[in-house]
């Protein structure tokens, strides 16, 4: 049985249809990159993934929950956001907390863990990231590299069952790139599940085991990444895409 089950999954927004027809599997320990134009419905779906957002029609499984369109309870929107942890483009860290308490705060509201304990892990978590020196001090003394790899450190502490990465490294200066690219390569290596949206073509080829190409809304083509991010598939459409991001990145 996969560790996520996504099944005939669409939504609507409005009258508009955002995603259809979106159905794929995900195995524990791996990692699937999704990749596709802007406004293809990438955001959308991992929002999906999270029940940020509803769908309309279909079912999500992570885990042994399952939510689906006809019937969310609120029990079920719970467990599920329990399963997964979401990194987002633009960090979303609290501003008015430090790195520690960033990382350490959802544990306590969340119930996994007392005060004392929180910290304690949030400490071991930072120092995994290589950011314990800069446990005590605020999101804005940090540089956008290491703000996002304190959310992913954030992400990690909840322990989910599966990380949702939506192009976290779509928002920084390209010199810190780098550092968070590394920082995820480091969690595929200890096999934590992850579902990363990204135009990071090569870095996504490396470390994705599986790749999910979406445009408009739909799947076009999915399977090793290896392959499908190689830029010599069958798909005159997926290469052209591929390519010209490759392009853009040695420019
Ligand atoms: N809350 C919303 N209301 C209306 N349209 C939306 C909303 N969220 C996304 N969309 C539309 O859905 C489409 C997919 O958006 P998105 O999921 O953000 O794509 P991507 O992440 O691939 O760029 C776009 O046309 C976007 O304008
Ligand atoms: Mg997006």
């Amino acid at each position: 049985m996969s560790l996520i089950e996504v099944k005939n999954l669409a939504v609507e927004i409005g009258h508009k249809k955002i995603l259809d027809n979106i159905s794929f599997n995900i195995e524990k320990g791996t990692v699937t990159a999704f990749v596709g134009p802007s406004g293809s419905g990438k955001t959308t779906l991992l929002r999906t993934l999270n029940l940020l957002q509803f769908p309309t029609n279909g079912s999500v499984k992570i885990g042994d929950t399952i939510a689906n369109s006809e019937n969310i309870s609120k029990k079920i929107v719970k467990q599920l956001r329990k399963n997964s942890a979401m990194v987002f483009q633009q960090f979303n860290l609290f501003k008015n907390l430090t790195t520690l308490e960033n990382v350490a705060n959802p544990l306590i509201y969340n119930n996994l863990a007392t005060k004392k304990e929180a910290a304690k892990e949030a400490l071991n978590v930072l120092k995994k990231v290589g950011l314990e020196k800069v446990a005590d001090q605020y999101p804005v003394t940090l540089s956008g590299g290491q703000q996002q790899r304190v959310s992913i450190a954030r992400a990690v502490a909840m322990k989910p069952k599966v990380i949702l990465l939506d192009e976290p490294t779509s928002a920084l200066d390209p010199e810190l790139v780098e550092s968070v690219l590394q920082t995820i390569a480091e969690l595929a290596k200890k096999h934590i599940t992850m579902v990363l949206v990204t135009h990071e073509m090569e870095f996504a080829r490396q470390i994705a085991d599986e790749a999910v190409f979406v445009e408009e809304g739909q799947i076009l083509a999915k399977g090793p990444a290896k392959k499908l991010l190689s830029g010599k598939t069958s798909s005159p459409r997926i290469d052209s895409f591929i390519n010209s991001l490759k392009r853009s990145a040695i420019l």
